[in-house]
């Protein structure tokens, strides 16, 4: 079977947008691939958290992992800093990538505006970290949102370059970006992805929220000019709300047109928050039950690591080999 690796980080309240860009696909591809999913902890300290919370949310993305439906008979599911060889394997790759590809990634260009401290090296290095996290285990494929599929192009560059000075050694990993869902936007601004770090809590719908507070978010959410609900590129908030609901119900976007033909944005949004609140029930009741069974998500990050660290340690060991690290 071929190979998916994927990472979300422990960082802010995952989101509708995380679950319907990444994670509901990480469960669904199961069968078909050999799996391995990892709470990324070295990436989210490039911007700073408290250490008790950084914990905690550790613990919280693997309930969310496991509460979308990943299997850990199945994958493979851990948290990067377990595994010494992801930050060894970033520093060999470091010097060998170009600090001009790391300049012009856009999410750095975007991080780096909002950085008042000054911008650290670990901000501009962080696609390489992400490099050293995919090609560790020969990954074939990389299921992301829109956003992360530049920095798995420079995986692809960075893996290239180490094979030409030092033999065949990495396997050039390929995004698996579904069309649907890559990029929800946000609630309250359709010109921006539902993000973590947005500060207007109503622009995203949280995986954990009520089902009262879905409600109020989505009567809250804006709508465009005219009263048709359809997708296109002039509506672009009711098209939002129709892939959001597409995905939910699992119904293709133009059977929600026809059923909402006539009706208003008021019974359409009624009807949209009744498909998440339904969306969501089984997650949340998986996580309710997680959250009452912590030794169970100990157990299952303990064994997860020391799996990722087989297969890691083997690949660090042919790496020093080739270069003359022995
Ligand atoms: P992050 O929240 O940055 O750790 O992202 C975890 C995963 O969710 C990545 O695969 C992202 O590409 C994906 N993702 C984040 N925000 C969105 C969004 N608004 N729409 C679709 N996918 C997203
Ligand atoms: N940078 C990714 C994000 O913010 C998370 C990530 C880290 C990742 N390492 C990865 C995703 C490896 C896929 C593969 O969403």
């Amino acid at each position: 079977m071929k190979r998916v690796f994927s990472g979300i980080q422990p960082s802010g309240t995952p989101h509708i947008g995380n679950y319907l860009g990444a994670i509901k696909n990480w469960a669904a591809i199961q069968e078909e691939y050999d799996c391995i999913y990892c709470v990324v902890d070295l990436h989210a300290i490039t911007v700073y958290q408290k250490p008790d919370i950084l914990r905690q949310k550790t613990i919280d993305a693997i309930k969310i992992i496991l509460a979308a439906g990943i299997d850990p008979e199945k994958s493979i599911v851990f948290v990067q800093s377990h595994i010494k060889e992801h930050s060894e394997l970033a520093w060999i790759l470091n010097t060998i990538t170009p600090i001009g590809e790391l300049e012009r990634m856009t999410q750095f260009k975007d991080k780096a505006k909002n950085q008042k401290a000054g911008v650290s090296a670990g901000l501009l290095d962080y696609p390489v970290l992400m490099a050293a996290d995919i090609l560790l285990y020969n990954t074939d494929a990389v299921p992301v949102g829109e956003d992360q599929r530049q920095h798995v192009e420079l995986s692809r560059v960075i893996a290239r370059k180490f094979n030409n000075l030092y033999g065949e050694t990495f396997k050039e990993p390929a995004e698996l970006i579904r069309k649907e869902g890559a990029r929800i936007m946000s609630l309250t601004d359709p010109t921006k992805k539902m993000s973590k770090s947005d500060e207007d809590k109503f622009g995203c719908i949280d995986l954990t929220d009520s089902p009262d507070l879905i409600r109020e978010k989505i009567k809250k959410a804006v709508t465009d000019s005219g009263k048709e609900i359809i997708s296109r590129p002039d509506k672009p908030a009711v098209s939002n709300l129709l892939t959001i609901y597409s995905l939910f119900s699992n119904q293709p976007i133009k059977e929600i047109e026809t059923k909402y033909e006539n009706k208003t944005y008021v019974e359409f949004k009624e009807g949209l928050a009744q498909v998440v609140i339904e969306g969501l029930a089984l997650f949340q009741e998986k996580y309710a039950e997680l959250d009452k069974n912590p030794e169970y998500v100990l157990k299952v990050i303990k064994e997860g690591a020391d799996k990722a660290r087989n297969l890691a340690e083997s690949k660090m060991k042919e790496v020093k080999e080739k270069m003359g690290l022995v």
